[in-house]
């Protein structure tokens, strides 16, 4: 069964950032920046599980800030082993639903421009471009601006 939920603090905290670590282009969170994104009022992190014979497997999270509206998909990443599977694209939705429960009409992210599963991923969700941050990633990758109007 899956499943997902918020992740409200807590031990979990250290598989999110060995997700980060696997998932080489996602943000390199710690434990601690999970803990302290978590506790921020204007942040959701959303979790996605999938339970098999009693044991339960961490697939991915997708972190969020948000507040009046306008968001920011601050951190995103599925397990290796476990993309294209289409867990990012239930996680991501469930996301995107959210905030527009929470009257959010601009989601915004970026991306490295090398990061093309990612920008294949939100082209899928028809974000699209609007603007170049140059050698934004350790001053080599440049990073897109993607939007989405919800
Ligand atoms: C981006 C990411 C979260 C997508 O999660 P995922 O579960 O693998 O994606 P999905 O299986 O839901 O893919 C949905 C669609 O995105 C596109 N896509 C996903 N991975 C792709 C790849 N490697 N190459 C090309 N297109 C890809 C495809 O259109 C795919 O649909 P399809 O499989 O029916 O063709 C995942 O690749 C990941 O964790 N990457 C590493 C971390 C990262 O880069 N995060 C984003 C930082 S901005």
């Amino acid at each position: 069964m899956r499943e997902i939920n918020q992740f409200l603090g807590g031990e979990i905290a250290q598989t999110l950032t060995e997700i980060c670590k696997q998932s080489k282009t996602a943000a390199a969170w710690t434990a601690k920046d999970f803990q302290t994104e978590a506790a921020q009022k204007t942040s959701v992190i959303f979790i996605i599980t999938e339970s098999k014979n009693n044991a339960k497997t961490l697939l991915g999270f997708c972190a969020v800030r948000f507040a009046f509206e306008k968001a920011e998909i601050t951190n995103f990443a599925i397990l290796p082993q476990v993309q294209r599977m289409h867990f990012g694209t239930e996680i991501f939705a469930y996301t995107l639903n959210f905030l527009k429960e929470k009257g959010v009409k601009e989601v915004t992210l970026e991306v490295s421009s090398k990061n093309i599963p990612a920008q294949e991923f939100y082209k899928k969700f028809k974000f699209t471009n609007v603007s170049v941050r140059k050698k934004f990633y350790n001053m080599r990758e440049d990073a897109q601006i993607l939007k989405l109007n919800l």
